[in-house]
């Protein structure tokens, strides 16, 4: 098991008796924990971190984050939305946006909330709409990292960013137009493990800002993983970089000659350890010479592993440690030969109403999950600090998928 501690003592039949399968269950002991590394990432003082919640925009753990002193980013307006409702201020909120309309644009502006703009005809469009207004400039540095390609966001061909070699357009823009630049942020892309790559990617946008001398803040963007195979990937060693990080701070801060704020943007590091996805196996079965485990975990309910072939360590419960084991192949209920969840992947041979245990669920996995084949997304529990049971997402119901028809 992962974290032997992670159901506190209670028996995950039980939470499925009580909610149904397949059921997400949060540790708040984890995610608090989580938002605490982060948080003390460095000893600079103006650092602030901005909980990515596109990871996961559950209210509740909006705002256990808000409480531990986190803030938050928005990618969409919708976003913007939830964080209010969880309590953040709009001062702690910070619009990303990317190829968005007008309507759009004004939504974060007229709420007085910062917009990171990504692409010269947007700055022109933002700067003719809102003269004067304050901005962003998400900025390209050239580096990238990311656990598939389809999150690697800087460094290569990708739509995100204003290139290096566009910055003098910009600065004539942000100057003809009036925008109020008061920071710059970059994100290079969603996961590494070695911090030296994110180093690299600071240490390019800090060159890119000492020509501008204006900034209120400069945003290093997320991307920080852990380990979801603990047998092939070791823990990101956040002390190193922190002290790294400490060092870029204060020496830009003295060249800068003023301590300019520092921003980061994790989510997946604040909320994937913290929560694990249970599902009920309702088949056992071999096709030509295959062993499938078939779970009531579609693909609508976890995509991770079909968008981007993604790893997430499953477990059986009960443990069968008796069994044999065998290459199984996972699979959810979803009418499509793509819904795999783990593929050849050795598992004590199971019966039909054992459960499995899917690790490291909190981050892109409620938040991605869809009601494709008109199946219900799933109920979120929260195991408290104290050890009981919260729900924080009711499951949907078969009013639910009717509910928008004319
Ligand atoms: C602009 C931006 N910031 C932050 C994040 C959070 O990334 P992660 O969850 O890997 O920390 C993302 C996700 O890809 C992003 O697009």
């Amino acid at each position: 098991m992962k974290d032997e501690l992670f159901f506190e003592g209670l028996d995950p039949k039980e939470l499925i008796a009580d909610y149904g399968s397949p059921l997400y269950v949060y540790n708040e002991r984890v995610f608090r924990a989580r938002c605490r590394e982060i948080k003390n990432l460095v000893s600079y003082p103006a650092f602030s971190v901005n909980y990515s919640v596109k990871a996961n925009n559950n209210l509740s753990l909006l705002r256990i984050a808000h409480e531990e002193g986190l803030m938050a980013d928005a990618m969409s307006p919708g976003e913007i939305y939830v964080e209010e409702k969880a309590g953040y201020g709009l001062d702690e909120i910070f619009y990303i946006s990317n190829n968005v309309s007008t309507e759009e644009m004004a939504f974060a502006v007229q709420r007085g909330i910062v917009v990171s703009i990504d692409s010269l005809s947007q700055l022109r469009r933002f700067g003719r709409t809102f003269p004067g207004a304050r901005a962003s400039l998400r900025i390209n540095s050239g580096v990238g990292a990311g656990h598939s390609d389809k999150v690697v966001t800087g460094g290569k061909k990708t739509k995100f960013a204003v290139s290096l070699d566009q910055l003098d357009e910009a600065r004539n823009i942000i100057r003809g137009t009036g925008i109020r630049l008061v920071g710059i942020n970059q994100h290079i892309g969603s996961f590494f493990l070695d911090g030296e790559i994110y180093l690299e990617g600071v240490r390019a946008l800090l060159d890119v800002a000492k020509d501008f001398p204006d900034l209120d803040f400069i945003d290093l963007g997320g991307g920080f993983g852990m380990p979801y195979d603990v047998k092939t990937q070791h823990r990101l060693d956040l002390n190193e970089l922190g002290r790294r990080l400490d060092e870029l701070f204060y020496a830009f801060a003295g060249s800068y000659g003023r301590q300019v704020r520092f921003k980061v943007e994790p989510g997946r590091y604040i909320s994937a350890e913290s929560a694990v996805l249970l599902g009920t196996v309702h088949a056992v079965k071999e096709n030509a010479g295959h062993l499938y485990c078939g779970t009531d975990i579609g693909f609508n309910v976890l995509i991770r592993p079909v968008l981007y072939d993604a790893y997430h360590e499953i477990e059986t419960w009960p443990h069968r440690p008796e069994a044999p084991q065998k290459p199984f192949t996972v699979v959810g209920n979803i009418c499509e030969s793509g819904d795999i969840l783990a593929k050849d992947r050795e598992m004590p041979v199971m019966e039909e109403g054992d459960l499995v245990i899917v690790h490291d669920a909190g981050a892109y996995c409620y938040s991605m999950a869809s009601n494709y084949n008109n199946r219900l997304r799933p109920a979120e529990v929260l195991i408290r600090e104290d050890g009981s049971v919260r729900l924080i997402r009711r499951r949907d119901t078969l009013e639910d998928l009717i509910r928008n028809f004319e």
